[in-house]
């Protein structure tokens, strides 16, 4: 009789875990996953570019709201807009969604660079979000042709 007592205490405990949880707020938060990340070797010695993909797997949307490192001075965030590029203070990672920053598209730009990147290094990269914690990138630098699609 002793031996029957547990499954009907684990099951008491199950129950009342879910009904703490009752908000649900699993799928209401933004999840954040980065891929596809690199910088094409730059040629100039105090500017790169740098591009990946922010994945949301979560039901509400996150604003990527600044991205930092220690080897640049300034990271700001461009769009290409009609083959221009423009500065923006942040962009939208739709929920169920994704992010793009893609050759002439969305990019970012690594100014005031304290050593020059080079093919096989890896640049640390913190993204800050409005609403989600930080997410930190090791992103890989690439010869200066690379192309992700060929994979060199
Ligand atoms: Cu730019």
């Amino acid at each position: 009789m002793r031996r029957s007592a547990l499954p009907v205490l684990a099951l008491t405990g199950a129950l009342a875990l879910a009904g703490c949880g009752g908000s649900g707020d699993g799928d209401a938060k933004a999840k954040l996953s980065v891929s596809s990340s690199y910088m094409p070797q730059p040629v100039s010695a105090d500017m790169a570019a740098g591009f990946l993909t922010i994945t949301n797997k979560g039901g509400t949307q996150d604003e990527l709201t600044s991205v930092t490192s220690d080897t640049a001075g300034e990271i700001t965030m461009h769009d290409t807009v009609g083959g221009a590029m423009e500065e923006v203070t942040s962009f939208t990672v739709p929920a169920h969604g994704q992010l793009v920053f893609k050759s002439g598209g969305n990019h970012l730009m690594f100014e005031k660079l304290k050593r020059r990147p080079k093919q096989g290094q890896t640049i640390p990269l913190t993204l800050t979000f409005a609403k989600s914690g930080p997410l930190t990138v090791e992103m890989p630098v690439k010869s200066a042709t690379y192309n992700p699609s060929t994979g060199h």
